[in-house]
């Protein structure tokens, strides 16, 4: 049996940013830890415009090109972590269009999160990503990589240096989230226009 995909969504995309290398160190975890196969999902790439579609996603009816696009790679996965900073007290907003133009291509599929920023780690961002995306009935996992003063972790060539406690953390991400990815497989359903909600 082919192994579930687990993409893993880089929620900035500002030049210099640390979300890359974050994203990169994780990926490589979840290859090593086996149970995914692993896709990493830069929004920088993806490159949507601010939602634009006419009708709610949760139809699936959508006129444009690009929100096609991110419907099928979007519904290829099942399973998520989105890799997000703290700006401001939450998360970016690049991370929010690219939840809001789908709906029912993420539903019952398992999310982890690895969050970074200041002394808060990307909590408050967290906490924050949670409320939306239970609301797209996502299935947030409670094993979760936050990490502290990012900046700090960043190496000279660009690289992120994970301290023990945050690979033990990603590990244990890892576990919960295939365990309950898994767990929710007969509920994924695919995604055709108008088929209600
Ligand atoms: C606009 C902006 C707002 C920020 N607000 C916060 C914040 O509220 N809390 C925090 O811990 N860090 C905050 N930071 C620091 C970021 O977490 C840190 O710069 C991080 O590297 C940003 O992620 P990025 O490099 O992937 O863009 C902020 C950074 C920016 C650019």
């Amino acid at each position: 049996m082919s192994l579930p995909l687990l993409q893993i969504i880089t929620g900035s995309t500002r030049p210099g940013r640390a979300g890359a290398a974050v994203a990169s160190w994780f990926a490589d975890h979840a290859r090593t830890h086996g149970g995914f196969e692993v896709e990493l999902v830069d929004l920088a790439e993806v490159d949507l415009p601010m939602f634009d579609e006419p009708n709610h996603p949760m139809t699936g009816n959508y006129v444009n090109e690009h929100t096609r696009r991110w419907s099928a790679r979007v519904s290829r996965a099942q399973a998520y972590v989105l890799v997000t900073p703290e700006y401001n007290n939450g998360y970016p907003a690049v991370l929010k269009n690219a939840l809001d133009y789908l709906n029912r291509e993420w539903r019952h599929k398992a999310v982890g999160f690895v969050s970074y920023g200041g002394v808060s780690a990307g909590t408050r961002a967290t906490g924050q990503l949670k409320q939306v995306v239970t609301t797209l009935r996502m299935v947030p996992v409670q094993d979760a990589v936050h990490i502290p003063f990012i900046a700090q972790h960043i190496g000279e060539d660009g690289t992120f240096q994970a301290t023990d406690a945050v690979v033990a953390s990603a590990k244990k991400l890892l576990d919960e989230l295939l365990l309950v990815g898994t767990a929710l497989l007969p509920l994924h359903a695919p995604v055709t226009p108008d088929d209600g909600s």
